[in-house]
């Protein structure tokens, strides 16, 4: 009845989106260092933010831990792509453990640039979310030395009599990340920024299709965890976009783990869904929540690409074939 009323609902998949290549190289190493050393291999933190991938994991022997002291002596130990301060790999050492450094090369090019500004004895500001791992991995490189900015308020409270240069969190949006990073030059006319840009080529694809998608839709699906920083951001981003289709207003936004958390009232007076996942959201999360969609009456998907994507890293040695 609904169907003959107003015709099929209409998906639009933003694309690219789903795993980047700094997931998808975190996540085989994990599987690799399992096949190669043998349950259980520890993982400090959440491999990627994603609860599912997280479960996956667990079911076939790997053990995430908080804290390095909850890992026996000698034990193989995988970092997570979001990276780790110094002092982490010191006592990794210390306690004899046998790692797998599966930090996105894209991260350990921001600690890199964090140390070179610091040596020179600039103050590196970093503008990105307090408590994220990747905040506290870059800071921990320059102990004394950093300072995290979260927003435009927050340029204001630096200390005026320091060289500054600033770096960025690989995951912000890039407007909100543009707007700060304008503050600190402003402030600082001689404030050195990155070489090229600190947001990833994965973050900023995945916000540019998601924008394409919101621009049309009466509601926008990021599938992601609560704790991915990228999708997080991508909700943000859809909401900052307008919906030309449906009215001139923003589309109602929605952050979904899975088909599961998708509430039929989201749906009600919506003719096109825009929907996308976040850089650490596998894509059969997707196909489940399309799949779910279509369970509901007719439906028509079509994909808004962006751009290609053909970035690959190579694994550590530990578990190079
Ligand atoms: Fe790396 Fe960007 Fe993915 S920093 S882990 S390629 S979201």
């Amino acid at each position: 009845r609904w169907a003959a009323a107003v015709g099929p609902r209409r998906v639009l998949l933003a694309s690219p989106r789903s795993f980047c290549a700094g997931v998808e190289r975190a996540i085989e190493i994990v599987e690799r260092a399992l096949d190669r050393f043998g349950a259980p291999v520890y993982v400090r933190k959440q491999i990627v933010h994603n609860i599912h991938v997280v479960r996956d994991l667990e079911l076939r022997g790997a053990v995430f831990v908080d804290d390095l002291a909850q890992v026996p002596q000698g034990a193989v130990t995988v970092f997570s792509a979001h990276g780790v301060a110094p002092a982490v790999r010191e006592e990794a050492a210390r306690r004899g453990l046998r790692v797998v450094d599966a930090t996105c090369p894209l991260v350990a090019k921001v600690h890199a640039e964090a140390r070179r500004f610091a040596a020179r004895g600039d103050l590196v500001v970093l503008i990105g979310h307090a408590g994220h791992e990747e905040v506290e991995g870059v800071l921990g490189e320059v102990p004394g030395a950093g300072v995290l900015v979260e927003d435009e308020a927050g340029v204001e409270g630096l200390p005026p009599d320091r060289g500054v240069a600033y770096l960025t969190q690989t995951t912000l949006a890039a407007d909100e990340a543009g707007r700060v990073a304008a503050a600190v030059r402003r402030r600082f006319p001689d404030a050195e920024g990155p070489r090229g840009d600190d947001i990833c080529y994965a973050t900023t694809n995945r916000q540019r299709a998601v924008r394409a998608v919101a621009a049309e839709a009466g509601l926008v699906l990021v599938v992601g965890s609560a704790n991915s920083s990228n999708a997080l951001r991508l909700a943000e981003v859809a909401g900052r976009s307008g919906d030309a289709s449906q009215g001139g207003g923003a589309p109602l936004v929605r952050l979904v783990d899975g088909p599961g958390d998708v509430a039929l009232d989201w749906l009600r007076g919506v003719r096109t869904v825009g929907l996308t996942a976040g850089a650490s959201t596998p894509g059969s999360l997707v196909d489940a929540v399309v799949a779910a969609l279509g369970g509901l009456g007719p439906l028509e998907v079509e994909e808004r690409r962006v751009t290609e994507e053909n970035v690959e890293f190579t694994l550590p040695k530990e578990v190079r074939p």
